[in-house]
């Protein structure tokens, strides 16, 4: 099992005010699955995300992610699961606009060491697997939204993730480039990779393995009753 959630509650304070958040939370994700994670505009999906994403901590129960209990870890090893671990796609491609699309992905192996070389040619191999061979010197303000998109999802897997997390990741899209990077998606997870997106769309949920629902803090595995709504 990559992951496991485990009675997880997120509790945010508004002064001495307790909100809940999330509500006893549990879900298993096995490896090479595609999760599709669908709720209404404030459900507590990007929450769980960041829980998940090694970028906030419950405030009880477990999150277990490569065998590792993400509640008891300290920043610094935070940061590294994050950058050994985990890929992010947002709705936002959120590229440094003084790099290169190149230099943008491979600004994850340069945090983790890797020598220049090397570098290059993953990054290299990462922008013809998203069919940017050609843009590879551009910069973000040269590129569509939906290529500086697909330079986002490189630099997402060109650590080789265990798990890639996308919250949104064709929100700000035009279908047309949605498309793209919804085929982009599916080869990942053809080739191996594991996927938890988050989606508005039923069209994009159906492709994955499961589709989880969240309302209100509560997630449920969609049965007949979520695919309807
Ligand atoms: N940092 C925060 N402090 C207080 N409340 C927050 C914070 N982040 C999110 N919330 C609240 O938690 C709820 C869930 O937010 P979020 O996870 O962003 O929802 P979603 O991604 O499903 O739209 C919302 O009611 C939001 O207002
Ligand atoms: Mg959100």
């Amino acid at each position: 099992m990559l992951l496991n959630c485990i009675d997880v509650c997120k509790d945010y304070y508004r002064g001495k005010l307790s909100v809940p958040v999330l509500k006893n939370v549990n879900f298993q994700v096995e490896s090479g699955e595609y999760i599709a994670i669908m709720g209404p505009s404030g459900s507590g999906k990007t929450t769980l995300m960041n829980l998940i994403g090694c970028l906030d901590v419950p405030t009880s129960g477990q999150c277990i992610l490569n065998g590792e209990d993400l509640s008891r870890q300290s920043s610094r090893k935070m940061a590294i699961i994050r950058n050994r671990v985990l890929g992010f796609v947002f709705q936002q491609a959120d590229l440094l606009p003084g790099l290169t699309a190149l230099e943008n992905v491979a600004l994850p192996l340069l945090y983790r060491g890797t020598g220049k070389r090397e570098r290059r040619e993953r990054a290299a191999e990462m922008l013809r697997k998203v069919g940017l061979e050609d843009r590879m010197e551009f910069l973000p303000n040269q590129l569509s939204g939906g290529q500086c998109q697909r330079v986002a999802i490189a630099r997402a897997i060109v650590g080789a993730p265990k798990l890639l997390l996308a919250d949104e990741p064709t929100g700000a899209l035009d279908s047309k480039s949605g498309e793209q990077v919804m085929r982009l998606f599916r080869q990942l997870n053809g080739e191996g990779i594991t996927i938890i997106m988050i989606t508005h769309s039923m069209e994009v949920a159906r492709e994955a393995d499961k589709i989880l629902f969240i309302r209100d803090g509560v997630l449920t595995e969609a049965g007949e009753e979520g695919i309807q709504s």
